[in-house]
């Protein structure tokens, strides 16, 4: 048998994890979710559901992992041998592979608009022609495919380096710089004139927009934001060792993933607000990111041409590395299970899994432009993609794992992990216990007859 690699330092685990979470779901989709709901009060709301539900099964999701050393599927095999829960497993690493299939597309896209934004490619153009330039780009055929493929070689070179030498090593050079653009960009977008306006927009607590609706979209946010449910976290826990402290690790990636949500919102409103936009009307997703952006940043900082190159460059290389550093963790799931599974060497799994997902990647890709008319359950394969795994696999996989670290798990395998074998002393485990048996699953079941319309009495 081969000796599995570990993660070297406990920075570089928790940095890995993190990359893992920070991700496109922090930038498109939660500072529009607080602008749009109630700015603090969904905060809150957001913050409460990472606490009672997201730490408490991240942390599951890294007991599994840790304690059997295995890719996601092999894990839950181990733990309950000859049961039907080698399933859940088996679905993380399709979910996983699932999405990076049509997260490399966006990836994609962040490469394509980090070099328009260095080539000064949006001065002078008339607010109009942003959804003009976004349309063609993704309609075309050719360019988005070229991108994909670059992210989804980026991300093939880092996985098929290994652990220590390439997930690691990749994660503790670009997270520090990812934090780093997160600070300067807020810096320059609260200096702005006007800036005071959106920041109140964002902090203003209103109580009045929180609904029943709003909270079960808070708590499926959290989850995609957090990456559970996908065996990415599980996938990861597999190479921490002994000394990790796992209750701590899960604190500290979901503070880290929280701040830089709330961070980027304060890059987007400053500006937002700035030029006047209606932020009741600005649309989360790719319309946000790729066609009101790049008018905002080139209107707030137009006067100064540089520094309306250099804002812009540097807010969709920010988005670049953090969805990387996301697709990367998705590779991983099922290079590891490739690997381990089918007995091949890192390189040939990595390129197995870089083909597949390049090639459905495209598919996905082409259904902007020629192939828009196919359609899947009324959706386009892009959207068909995105919604199946964010709105079905993710949530049933998550509440599964609740279900099986609360009610199937030995409380001795609690036990010895979350202490470390008796290291630390883990006086949480009867709350997290709690939640996983009896708040996670109902809250989880609740999200997903929320997203599958079951609740549209619910405003
Ligand atoms: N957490 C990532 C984001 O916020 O964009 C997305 C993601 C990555 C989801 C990895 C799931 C996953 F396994």
């Amino acid at each position: 048998m081969t000796t599995r690699e570990n993660f070297g330092s406990k920075l570089g685990a928790i940095l890995a994890a993190a990359g893992s979470a920070v991700g496109l779901g922090n930038v498109w989709r939660f500072p529009i979710e607080t602008g749009q709901h109630g700015g603090a009060a969904f905060i809150c709301i957001y913050i409460l559901c990472i606490i009672i539900l997201g730490i408490p099964i991240m942390m599951g999701e890294f007991l599994i992992g840790r304690h059997t050393h295995s890719n996601t599927a092999r894990a839950y095999q181990r733990l309950a041998p000859g049961t039907q829960w080698k399933w859940v497993g088996r679905l993380g690493v399709f979910t996983g592979t699932f999405i990076l299939c049509y997260y490399c597309v966006i990836g994609g896209w962040t490469l394509h608009y980090t070099t328009l934004a260095a080539t000064n490619t949006f001065d002078g153009v008339p607010p109009a022609e942003f959804q003009d330039i976004f349309a063609l780009f993704v309609s075309n055929p050719w360019m988005p495919t070229v991108w994909l493929i670059i992210f989804m070689l980026m991300t093939h070179v880092v996985v098929s380096r290994g652990i220590q030498h390439g997930i690691e090593r990749f994660s503790k050079i670009i997270m520090p710089m990812l934090f780093i653009l997160v600070v300067v960009l807020v810096i320059c977008s609260v200096c702005l004139p006007g800036a005071s306006n959106g920041i109140r927009f964002l902090l203003m607590p209103d109580f009045s927009k929180v609904t029943g609706k709003v909270v079960l979209g808070a708590m499926g946010q959290a989850f995609f934001s957090l990456s559970l449910g996908m065996g990415c976290l599980c996938t990861y826990a597999s190479y921490f060792n002994h000394h990790t402290n796992l209750g701590r690790t899960a604190v500290n990636v979901c503070v880290i993933d929280t701040i830089v949500a709330i961070m980027a919102g304060f890059i987007i409103f400053p500006s937002v607000f700035n030029i006047g936009v209606d932020a009741d009307h600005l649309q989360a997703g790719p319309s946000l990111l790729f066609i009101s952006l790049p008018n905002v940043f080139q209107k707030s900082f137009g006067a100064v041409p540089f520094l309306a190159i250099l804002f812009s460059t540097a807010f969709y290389f920010l988005i670049f590395i953090a969805a990387l550093t996301s697709a990367i963790s998705l590779h991983e799931v099922t290079t590891a299970f490739i690997v381990e599974e089918m007995k091949l060497k890192r390189r040939w799994a990595a390129l197995i899994v870089t083909g597949i997902c390049s090639a459905v990647g495209v598919v996905c890709s082409l259904s902007f432009g020629p192939l828009k008319d196919m359609l899947i359950f009324d959706m386009s394969i892009f959207d068909f993609f995105d919604y199946i795994s964010g709105n079905i696999f993710l949530p049933v996989a998550g509440m599964l794992i609740s279900i099986f670290v609360g009610w199937y798990l030995d409380r001795h395998i609690l036990i010895e992990e979350f202490s470390n074998n008796g290291e630390l002393r883990a006086r949480y485990i009867p709350v997290i216990v709690f939640i996983l048996r009896y708040i996670a699953p109902v809250a989880i079941g609740l999200v997903l007859l929320n997203q599958l319309g079951v609740f549209s009495f619910l405003v």
